[in-house]
């Protein structure tokens, strides 16, 4: 696996990004991905739930609705923007908490939570397996968790430049320290203290040019991140994004990706 040198989750989550992709995450794909992300932890009424990298607060808000108000959802993050967006979103519900800090080091006692999700988080640690260990710490024995990663290199983009679109996609991998989690996280739970890791995949299909699919969304994130870096010119990704768009209207657009959905018991 490689390991690049990525940019700090706090470096990349500021204002504009965080809104960003808060926007992404309640097109209707991340809905759907959301929903059955959801059945699969399948979390109970009364339950304390720890929803890891937060971020905006969609996860822990779906969250506190399935544990109602005899259960108790917190919320972590170590970006200042998403916390606020996340604090915004779940202000009425009296079940929900939040705290910044490193998901490496949590400020809760051993055997705090029922169960944990994750999703999109861990790609972006460093230090992944101390901060799976910290994970094995804070869930009781015979909880569930649950981790959402991607691969990037499952992605398959149409594009009438091939060697463009790799080239911003290799970029893009850049952006976390782990673009190919997925492949070793099994592994590395099992020796952070987990049983019984089960694995599904979870896809991602657009079939057309459309601002309210992920792809498209994701066009603004992966092209801001990509602009100025491995060589890629605003103009390379002004002439990326208006390819994408061209590829739409001879009806060719096509783009998936599977997200992989991981489950665990702790031991
Ligand atoms: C791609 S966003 C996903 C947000 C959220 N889980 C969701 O699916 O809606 C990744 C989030 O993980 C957070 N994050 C990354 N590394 C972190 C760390 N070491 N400690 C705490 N949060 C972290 C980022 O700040 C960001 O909000």
């Amino acid at each position: 696996m490689t390991t690049h040198t990525a940019p700090s989750a706090q470096d990349q989550f500021d204002d504009e990004t965080s809104r960003q992709i808060e926007a992404v995450y309640q097109t209707p794909d991340v809905i759907a991905q959301r929903e059955k992300v959801l059945a699969m932890l399948a979390p109970r009424v009364g339950e304390t739930a720890l929803d890891i990298g937060c971020g905006p607060g969609l996860t822990t808000q779906a969250l506190a609705v399935q544990v109602g108000v005899s259960g108790k959802v917190i919320g972590v993050d170590i970006a200042d923007p998403m916390l606020s967006l996340a604090r915004r979103r779940c202000e009425n519900l009296p079940q929900v908490g939040f705290e910044k800090c490193d998901i490496l080091r949590m400020p809760y006692d051993t055997a705090s939570f029922d169960i944990a999700l994750a999703s999109q988080v861990y790609e972006y640690v460093e230090a992944i397996d101390q901060s799976l260990v910290e994970l094995a710490r804070v869930v009781r024995t015979g909880g569930r968790v649950l981790l959402v990663d991607t691969d990037w290199e499952s992605c398959v983009w149409a594009s009438s430049d091939d060697a463009r679109m790799r080239r911003v996609l290799e970029t893009w991998n850049t952006h976390i320290p782990h673009p190919q989690l997925p492949r070793t996280l099994k592994q590395r739970l099992e020796r952070a203290g987990f049983d019984d890791v089960q694995v599904d995949i979870v896809p991602i299909l657009n079939l057309s040019y459309d601002p309210t699919t992920y792809s498209v969304g994701m066009m603004k994130v992966i092209g801001a991140f990509a602009a100025g870096r491995n060589g890629l010119s605003q103009a390379d990704i002004d002439d990326w994004h208006a390819d994408a768009q061209a590829t739409g209207k001879n009806d060719a657009y096509f783009f998936s990706l599977n997200r992989y959905v991981y489950r665990a018991t702790r031991r």
